[in-house]
This record gives C-alpha cells, structure tokens and sequence, in this order.
C-alpha cells in the first residue's frame, strides 16, 4: 500500500512538473511553429505516444488544419473538413472522441478523420475549445506499449488541451490584430494620398485665379521642402511644411480677382483686402482635421516678418517658427524671381542682393544660409535632384552667383 501511495505521489509529480513545463512552453517567445511543434512533442511524450498532431481551426476553409505533426507523413492531405452542424457537436462536447466509437451526430466526422488518418492509426481526437469557440484539435494515435489509454490520461488531458486551445487562441487573436493593423495603415495612407490630391488641386484652383502666379504654389511647396530637408526636418513635418506651401495662399481664393490682377499701384483698401488672405486661409484651414500639425497657423503667419512690421499680427522673430520662417522666406524669393502684374521678375543676382539687404528684418539668416547652400549645390551639380534650378525662370551667369553665394556664405554662418 505504501508503495502505490508513493508511486502515485511520483506520478502526481511527474504530471505536475509537465504541465509546468507545458504551460512555460506555450508562454514563451520562440516563433509559434516552433512552440506547437514542442508543445505536441511534450504531450505525446507524457502519454507515450509516438504518433499525433495539433490541428488549428479555419473556420472561412470549415476545417481543422494541421500545424504540428509527429509520426506520420505530413506530405498527405491532411486537412479535416468539418459541417457547421458537427462543429456544433464538437464545441458542445468539450471532451475527448474515441475514434472506434463514435457519438451520435458525430460519426460522419469520426469517418472522415479516420480515413484521412489512417497512416497514424488515429485513436482519440481531443476539440480544443475556449469560450464556446472551436480552436483546434489533437488527434492522437496509439500507445508505444500498445496497452489502453488509462483514467490518469484522459485526467491529464483537458489540462493540457486547455492550455494548447488557449494559446493557438492567443496567437490567432495577434495574428487578427497585425492584419487590422495593416488595414488601417493602408487607410491611413490612401487618406494621406486623397488629402495630397485634394491640397494640389487647391493649390491649382489658387494659382489659376491670379494669372500671374502660375505653379506659385507648387514652387513654394518644393523650395519650402528643399530647405526643410537640409534642416533635418522628420517626415510628418516635410509632408506638413509640403502641405503648408501649397495651401499658404488659399485665402486668396476669396479675395477679388480684379485686385490680384491689377497691373496699376493698390489703394490703401485694396492693399488691405489682399492683406486679409492669410487669415482667410487660416480660417477656412482650422477646421480641417489634417494628419499634419500647424498648417493653419503657417497659412496665418506666413506674410509676417521678424521686425514686426509683417500682418495680420505683427509677430516679431521669436514669435515665428521656423516653418513659418521657412514658407514665408521661399514666398517671397519665387514672388522675387517670377513676374508680377506690377513689375517684372528680378534677376537672380539682384534677388540675392534684396534678400541680404532685408536679412533679420524679413528672411531669417539661418534659413538664407540654407537657402543659398542648396542654391550653390545646384549650381554647381552636387545635387542630383535640384529642387530649385529647374524652375527658375530668371536667366543667370553661374560663375558670378556661385562666386556671390561663396562671399556671402562666411557672413551667413556667423
Ligand atoms: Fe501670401
């Protein structure tokens, strides 16, 4: 009597310490392949038995699938189909189906199982289930000692089939939210490609009303993104300072087209109405929920100047941020380096001249420098993909800028 008391204890030990080594096992970070694979190996080795698998359940295939197989061959078609009626069955079952003697509502399933089993000489097929959802299955074949299955195995089971239905649970639920998730990457870009499109038709609609100012807009976009890349910008915000540039003038929209066209000097009230685009554009930007920041606020502040004698605000330097710094200085060359009704465009020489003669009181000397840096590069070829060369339209002598831009490049970086 002592004796079996202390074999059984061995026993209780022995299947305790599996059950701690299986649920360590299905814990683990190892690719999950590898942790089924160990898994099934840890169960048939605590029953003694060299043949079985670990099946998922698919339910659009509405069959049981196998993902870990030992002792019989993996290259036959092993899939096990299963009707919406039988897997009723087998949810509601929760326990084990002795393959020789089949349930009633179950026996056209066990016939099939048997028959696509037969080279494993399947015995049980345990459903793995976890809140009333079929998972999966193990399907187990016979004993190595070829003895019955004893009560202490079929005790041992749920508990391990528990464990295994809870894990291929887990891992399908990871692998549900790693697909949502890339779903809603890809919305989240093709949002970004309909917000791209719908601002370059803005920008389109904004330059086509003042005749003068065509591609304007596009012009400040890619001077604005040139300089920002030199800046290290990250890419949110050269999509944003992009954005920025091409709607900067979208208050226009509403401002008369007589009075942008107009070749003769402004009066005072049509100065003050053109002077009223900034804030138009920011209003009619605010309430549009970019996946950018401060578009707005870059639109406002975009004709303001670090002396504080720009508009709407007259903000001073420290008020500006280097966005607006940046959109406002690329406005201000392209309108410097393109013909207004007013007077025509200046030459590249002469801009750079006007751009010295105004620096720190409205173009910042920081994004100058990095203006006339790029500039340079493009000039004399180091950029492959020059930004700002291939759309100036002011015809210019090489030698002489790039000899300018050096002699002002010492002054700039101090
Ligand atoms: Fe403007």
């Amino acid at each position: 009597m002592a004796r079996r008391t202390s074999t059984d204890l061995r026993k209780h030990l022995f299947h305790i310490a599996t059950l701690t080594d299986l649920s360590e096992e299905i814990t683990s970070h190892r690719p999950f392949h590898r942790t089924v694979k160990a898994t099934l190996y840890m169960v048939l080795g605590t029953l003694s038995v060299p043949r079985g698998a670990i099946f998922r359940f698919d339910r659009e295939e509405l069959a049981f699938v196998p993902i870990a197989i030992k002792g019989f061959d993996a290259s036959k078609d092993n899939h096990l189909p299963v009707t919406r009626a039988q897997m009723r069955h087998l949810i509601g079952r929760n326990r084990y189906v002795a393959l020789g003697s089949p349930p009633p509502g179950l026996k056209g399933f066990v016939q099939g199982v048997r028959d696509r089993l037969a080279h494993m000489q399947a015995q049980y097929f345990i459903p793995l289930v976890t809140r009333k959802e079929l998972i999966g299955a193990i399907v187990l074949g016979p004993k190595l000692s070829r003895r019955s299955y004893n009560q202490e195995d079929f005790d041992l089971l749920p508990v391990m089939s528990n464990s295994i239905a809870v894990a291929i649970h887990n891992h399908q639920m990871f692998l549900s939210l790693q697909e949502k998730m890339r779903e809603i990457k890809q919305l989240y870009e093709n949002m970004r490609e309909i917000y791209y499109d719908t601002v370059k038709a803005f920008a389109v609609a904004i330059d086509t009303k003042d005749a003068f100012t065509q591609n304007h807009s596009l012009r400040v976009a890619k001077y604005a993104v040139a300089i920002a890349r030199e800046m290290h910008f990250s890419k949110d915000d050269l999509e944003g300072i992009y954005i920025a540039g091409l709607l900067h003038d979208i208050g226009k929209i509403v401002i008369d087209k007589v009075i942008l066209n107009k070749e003769q000097t402004l009066s005072k009230d049509e100065k003050s109405e053109i002077h009223l685009h900034p804030l138009i554009g920011s209003e009619i930007i605010r309430n549009i929920k970019f996946p950018w920041r401060n578009i707005a606020d870059i639109i406002r502040h975009h004709h303001e100047r670090g002396d504080g004698h720009g508009y709407p605000d007259g903000l001073n330097d420290a008020d500006l941020s280097l966005a607006v710094k940046i959109i406002s200085f690329v406005d201000a060359f392209d309108a410097m380096t393109t013909d207004r009704p007013y007077r025509r465009r200046m030459s590249l020489e002469k801009t750079i001249d006007e751009i010295c003669a105004y620096l720190n009181l409205q173009f910042d000397k920081r994004v100058t420098n990095v203006f006339f840096k790029i500039l340079k590069k493009e000039i004399t070829g180091e950029l492959p993909d020059p930004q700002i060369l291939p759309n100036l339209e002011v015809p210019f002598d090489a030698k002489i800028i790039t000899q300018l831009l050096d002699a002002l490049a010492y002054e700039l970086s101090t």
